[in-house]
C-alpha cells in the first residue's frame, strides 16, 4: 500500500514537470510588454504576427548593440543611432563598415510605432521590413543575412535568447528583424518640456509661447498677421504627418527622394516630414544634413526657400523665399524648438546598451 503511494507521489510529480512546457517540450511561456503609451498619445497598433513581448524587447535591445550584426564584426545599429543624439548621427552622412560614406543622414529613430513608412524617401511600408535593409546595405554594416544567422547560432547566449523571446528554438532573419522592431517601438519620447506644458505640469516662456503660436499658425500676409505655417507639415502631439514632400531644399535636386523609388517625376525632392521632437539633439538637419544649426533650419524656411515644379502646395510663400520671420520671431522659434528635447528619453537605462 505504501510503495503505491510513493509511486503514485512520484507520478505526480513528473506529470507536473511535464506540463512545466520548458522542460519537456521545448517551448518558453512569453511575458507580454506593457507599452507605457505618454498621455494624449494615440494608441500604437502593433502588427499581429508580432506582439511585443518583454524577452523580445530585451533580445532587440541586444540586437540592437551587437556588433556581429556587420560583416567584420564591428558596427552595430547604434553605431550611427546614437541614444545621445536621440538615436539620429551627429555625423552629417553616415559611415558604413568599409569606410565609404553614404548621401544621407541617419534619421532620429523616436516615436517609431507610430510612423506609416520609413527612411527619408518612405521606401519601406514597416518596421520589420526597413530593419532587413542596413544589415545588407554595402554602405552600411556590408553583411549577408546568412552570415548573420550563422554568427548568431554560433552563439550559446543567443540560442537561449532567441528560445526565451519567441518560446521555440531557432535562429533566423526574420526573428532577429522581429525582437530589433520590438526594441524600436519602446523608444517612445513624450516626456519633453512640450509634453509637460501640455499636461498643466510646466508653462512656457513668453519667448517659447510666441515660438508656439508661430509654428501653430498661418502667415496671412492680406491681415499683416505673421506665421510659420510649420504645424501643416510637423504638427501636434507626435510632430511629424505621415507626408512625404518637396520643402524646397533645392531647384535640382541631386538626391531625387520619392521619385527614386516610385520613378514619378511628380515625387521629386519628396522627402519624409520627420519628427521634430528632440530636435535640438539630432542635427545635422534635412535628409543630406545641410544645416548644421537650428538657425540654419529657420532660415530656410524664413528666407531660403526655392521653387521647382514639386513644391510642396503648404509652402505657400515659396514663391518670396519663405515666411519672412523678423529676427525676434527667428529667435522664439528656436526657443519653442528647444522645448521639444525630452531629456529622460536620451537618459533612459532601457534604451541604453545592455552590455555597458
Ligand atoms: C552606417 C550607418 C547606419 C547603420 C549601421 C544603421 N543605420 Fe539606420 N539609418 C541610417 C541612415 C543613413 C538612414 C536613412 C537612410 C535613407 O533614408 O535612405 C537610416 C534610417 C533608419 C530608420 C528609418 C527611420 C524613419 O523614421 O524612417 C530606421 C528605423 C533605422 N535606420 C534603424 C536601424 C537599425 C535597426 C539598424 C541596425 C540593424 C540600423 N538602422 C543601422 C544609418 C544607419
Ligand atoms: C510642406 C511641408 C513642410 C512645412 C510647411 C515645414 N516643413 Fe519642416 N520639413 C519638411 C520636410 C519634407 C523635411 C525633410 C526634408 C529633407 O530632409 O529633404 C523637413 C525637415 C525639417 C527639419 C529637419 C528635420 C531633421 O530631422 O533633419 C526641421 C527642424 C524642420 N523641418 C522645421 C520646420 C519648421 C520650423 C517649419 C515652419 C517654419 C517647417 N519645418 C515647415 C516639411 C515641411
Amino acid at each position: 500500500m505504501k510503495r503505491i503511494s510513493v509511486l503514485s507521489v512520484f507520478i505526480l510529480i513528473v506529470v507536473l514537470i511535464a506540463c512545466r512546457k520548458d522542460v519537456f517540450i521545448g517551448e518558453y511561456e512569453t511575458t507580454p510588454y506593457q507599452l507605457r503609451i505618454p498621455q494624449g498619445f494615440p494608441q500604437m497598433v502593433i502588427p499581429v504576427n508580432n506582439p511585443m513581448t518583454v524577452e523580445g524587447v530585451e533580445l532587440g535591445r541586444k540586437l540592437f548593440y551587437e556588433e556581429l550584426l556587420s560583416a567584420d564584426n564591428t558596427q552595430s545599429c547604434a553605431s550611427c543611432h546614437l541614444q545621445s543624439n536621440a538615436f539620429a548621427d551627429p555625423r552629417r552622412v553616415s559611415v558604413g563598415i568599409t569606410g565609404a560614406e553614404g548621401t544621407r543622414n541617419a534619421m532620429a529613430l523616436i516615436n517609431l510605432g507610430w510612423e506609416q513608412f520609413f527612411f527619408w524617401d518612405g521606401r519601406s511600408a514597416t518596421l520589420e521590413d526597413q530593419i532587413f535593409e542596413p544589415i545588407r546595405n554595402p554602405v552600411e554594416m556590408n553583411d549577408t543575412w546568412p552570415n548573420v544567422e550563422r554568427k548568431l547560432r554560433a552563439s550559446e547566449e543567443y540560442r537561449d535568447l532567441f528560445h526565451k523571446a519567441f518560446g521555440t528554438p531557432g535562429i533566423d532573419s526574420v526573428r532577429t528583424v522581429k525582437a530589433i522592431a520590438q526594441f524600436l517601438r519602446t523608444l517612445i519620447s513624450g516626456n519633453s518640456k512640450f509634453d509637460k506644458v501640455a499636461r498643466g505640469q510646466a508653462s512656457f516662456t513668453p519667448s517659447e509661447a510666441n515660438g508656439f503660436d508661430l509654428f501653430m499658425r498661418d502667415k496671412d500676409d492680406n491681415n499683416g498677421i505673421s506665421g510659420g505655417d510649420c504645424f501643416h507639415c510637423h504638427g501636434p502631439i507626435l510632430m511629424a504627418k505621415q507626408l512625404l514632400a518637396n520643402n524646397g531644399l533645392d531647384t535640382i535636386f541631386i538626391d531625387p527622394g520619392k521619385a527614386g523609388v516610385t520613378f514619378n517625376p511628380s515625387d521629386v525632392g519628396k522627402f519624409k516630414t520627420t519628427t521634430l521632437r528632440n530636435i535640438e539633439l539630432t542635427g545635422p538637419y534635412m535628409h543630406d544634413g545641410r544645416f548644421a544649426t537650428l538657425e540654419e533650419v529657420i532660415n530656410h524656411y524664413s528666407s531660403g526657400v526655392k521653387v521647382s515644379p514639386t513644391i510642396d502646395p503648404l509652402m505657400k510663400f515659396a514663391a518670396d523665399g519663405g515666411v519672412g520671420l523678423t529676427p525676434q520671431e527667428k529667435i522664439d522659434m528656436k526657443n519653442f524648438l528647444l522645448t521639444l528635447t525630452d531629456w529622460d528619453f536620451i537618459n533612459d537605462p532601457a534604451f541604453s546598451d545592455p552590455d555597458l
